[in-house]
């Protein structure tokens, strides 16, 4: 029945020390810093998708929004029976969309870290698109990946690779230029690289979106704790933390913080951490960029921006790079 899912796992990924080891160093450093890909977990997904349905993100909206007005244009200049490559196998509705308005896409193959994630949303594909080959890799994304058996052979079958939501704001510029190169070397001249890039824009709607009225974005931040705290051996309590969210002007970046109410010292498995009060834990930075920043970057990584699409207000951006 599920004849076309075999699910490939590319390295060691879920090695459950790794997020212990993270929290150690982290919590060491001068400024500390927990790295952001933990905030998702189960509830922290639930908390991000919550996010996106909040009066001030307008991310996921206006991308959608775009992608809708710019789609059937995207898939005249990608032509028939593509293979996609999908970094990251979201809620699937951006994906749906892509592969609705593709005439006769060939192949599926996205890729995650949490192969439960993966799972689910390829099964979930495969009852939609029964056509539709389709190739699930558990892998980090900046890990090698072997697309020997997922990619036709055949020069007719252009690669698709669609990164949206922005989730390139999370890498600080030398990893995202790193990410772009990693892509391309996927690629072959010619093929595509569809992606979301979040624009910059005056400071109040950014501070705003990042600190939305019902609080949703504070949960979602605390949560990296509450996962500390359910998880290891810890006296830490995550109510003595609140969130902050600024933004950084110079570096064109929102970064968001975990700050001390009080000075204190915590204790994780053993190691203990001191706190100042207000001092902070660093858990995300959501890079900003301007159309040109952006295109410069692709370059840089050897593609070529053959169009890009925005919205009404340039909020958001969707980038059409083809690979040189
Ligand atoms: C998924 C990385 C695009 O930076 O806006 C949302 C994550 N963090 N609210 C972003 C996020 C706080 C989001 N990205």
């Amino acid at each position: 029945m599920m004849a076309n899912l075999n699910v490939k796992r590319q390295v060691n990924v879920n090695n459950n020390d790794e997020f212990l080891k993270d929290i150690l160093t982290g919590f060491s450093e001068r400024q500390k810093r927990l790295p952001c890909k933990y905030f998702y977990d189960e509830r922290g997904s639930h908390l991000f998708d919550e996010i996106c349905k909040t009066e001030e993100y307008y991310h996921t909206r206006t991308e959608l929004k775009i992608l809708d007005d710019a789609l059937p244009t995207i898939a005249g200049m990608i032509g028939p029976n593509a293979d996609i490559l999908e970094f990251g196998s979201g809620a699937g509705i951006k994906i749906r969309k892509l592969i609705d308005a593709l005439e006769t896409p060939r192949s599926y193959c996205p890729i995650d870290i949490s192969e439960e994630i993966l799972l689910h949303s390829s099964r979930k594909l495969k009852k939609h698109y029964p056509e539709l080959l389709i190739h699930p890799i558990v892998a980090d994304y900046l890990s090698p990946i072997d697309l020997h058996d997922t990619f036709a052979t055949e020069s007719e079958h252009r690669k698709l690779v669609f990164f949206p939501g922005s989730t390139i704001s999370n890498f600080d510029l030398p990893e995202a230029i790193h990410f772009l190169k990693h892509i391309r070397s996927l690629l072959t001249a010619g093929d595509v690289l569809l992606i979301g890039v979040d624009l910059l824009k005056p400071e109040p709607i950014l501070l705003a979106a990042y600190n939305d009225r019902t609080g949703v974005t504070a949960a979602f931040n605390r949560n990296i704790l509450d996962r500390i705290a359910a998880t290891y051996q810890t006296n830490l309590e995550p109510g003595l933390f609140c969130h902050r969210a600024i933004y950084n002007a110079e570096k064109h970046r929102i970064e968001m913080h975990l700050v001390s109410t009080c000075e204190q010292t915590v204790e994780v498995e053993g190691e203990s951490f001191h706190f100042r009060k207000l001092e902070s834990i660093h858990t995300e930075n959501s890079y900003k960029f301007s159309l040109e920043g952006f295109r410069m970057m692709g370059m840089n990584a050897g593609f070529d921006q053959t169009a890009v699409f925005t919205d009404e207000e340039s909020l958001f951006s969707v980038h059409y790079l083809t690979a040189h």
